[in-house]
């Protein structure tokens, strides 16, 4: 049963305090011949130690933006405008990545050695011109004060820890001389060998056949009950969620729209987006039948002036949905999140 919404605009705080606190996150793309537009628009999630948080919408709803951002890594066009982004690190206290200055040598400690990235394409990930080992000792270097011996011994223990059946092997291999399977591997202990307390995961496996696909996926989770870190978590695949997730975000057109633990959006999502990702996937149907949410989302050129769902939404109220102003995110349930006019009203009203 839904009650009242709460009217603070943060997700619940749990007993421990979390590693990552996001309020009020918003971008803007600087298009020439344009005005800036909106990309991310007040994004705020927490995300606690230990804890995978799965960031889930469709094509071009701004998971990889927020990714970039906890990053300081946003490609141009676009750029951060305001929002916060409170890092509690046990490696480096408290900082807000979000006001630190572009060049702070704070953010190359972070990079990789706080935070890691694994992005769909390893070969994104890995420097094509040098071998693996060499890559991942780098890593090891710029992060600790381990000497060239040390590193070397730590990368090549990573490498069997991911599952390379020839550790020394390839450690000399150049990344085009893996496979695709293999690459990743090597990205993911890239990514884990410095024990980082975040690893966000951008479509980690999207590249890969299914079967590669779920190995990977253990491995990442294996991984992170051994470190301890927390894991942010992009994907399309509502499958991968319901595996992989404690926590799942919603994003749509640049907004988080509904936000909670996994099983209970899962079992009972509120925003009619949910609902049509949901029902998007054959298992989660009860028709097995695949139904596609009509429509596209509103171009970042023509923004709509209330709800940006309210086009394409079954639900959708004339005269209040589409009226100036988006749904902000409100608690309904404690730790379930949503934006909608709707949530509560019977269905049919
Ligand atoms: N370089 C760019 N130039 C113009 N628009 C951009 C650029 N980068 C991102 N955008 C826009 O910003 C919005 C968010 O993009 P983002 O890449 O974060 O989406 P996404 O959710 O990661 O999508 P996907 O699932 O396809 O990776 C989109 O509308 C996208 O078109
Ligand atoms: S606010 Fe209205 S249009 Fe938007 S999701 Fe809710 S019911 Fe649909
Ligand atoms: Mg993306």
């Amino acid at each position: 049963m839904i009650g009242a919404p709460s009217q603070s605009s943060a997700p619940a705080v749990r007993s421990s305090a979390p590693l990552l606190e996001v309020s009020g996150l918003s971008t803007e793309l600087r298009l020439e011949q344009h005005a800036p537009l909106a990309g991310l628009r007040d994004v705020t999630f927490t995300l606690h130690p230990g804890r995978t948080l799965a960031l889930v919408g469709e094509t071009g709803s701004g998971k990889s933006m927020t990714a970039y951002s906890l990053l300081r890594l946003l490609p141009a066009p676009a750029r951060p405008v305001s929002g916060r982004i409170l890092l509690r690190s046990r490696k480096l206290g408290d900082l807000d990545i979000a006001a630190l200055p572009e060049n702070a040598d704070v953010l190359y400690r972070i990079r990789g050695g706080v935070i890691s990235f694994i992005s769909q394409e390893p070969l994104t990930a890995l420097s094509p011109v040098h071998t693996v080992g060499n890559q991942i000792s780098e890593m090891v270097r710029l992060h600790t004060r381990a000497s060239r011996a040390d590193a070397r011994q730590s990368s090549l223990e990573m490498l069997a820890r991911v599952g390379l059946p020839n550790p020394q092997r390839a450690y000399s291999q150049y990344p085009h001389q893996l496979s695709g399977g293999m690459r990743q591997r090597a990205v993911i202990a890239m990514a884990l060998v410095c024990r980082p307390e975040l690893v966000i995961a951008d479509e980690p496996t999207t590249a890969l056949d299914v079967t590669t696909q779920a190995q990977v996926l253990a491995l990442l989770k294996e991984l992170q009950l051994e470190i301890g870190c927390s894991v942010m978590l992009i994907t399309h695949d509502m499958g991968v969620v319901a595996q992989m997730a404690d926590e799942v975000a919603v994003m749509y057109y640049g907004r988080i729209v509904e936000h909670g633990d996994v099983r209970q959006v899962l079992k009972s999502p509120l925003h009619p987006y949910t609902r049509g990702l949901l029902q998007s996937l054959p298992a989660m149907n009860t028709g097995g039948r695949l139904v596609a949410i009509p429509g596209s989302a509103p171009t970042l050129l023509c923004p709509p002036p209330g709800c940006p769902f309210s086009p394409r939404c079954s639900r959708a109220e004339p005269g209040r949905c589409d009226a100036d102003g988006s749904p902000v995110l409100r608690e309904y349930a404690p730790g379930h999140w949503a934006a909608c006019h709707r949530i509560g009203e019977e269905e049919g009203e």
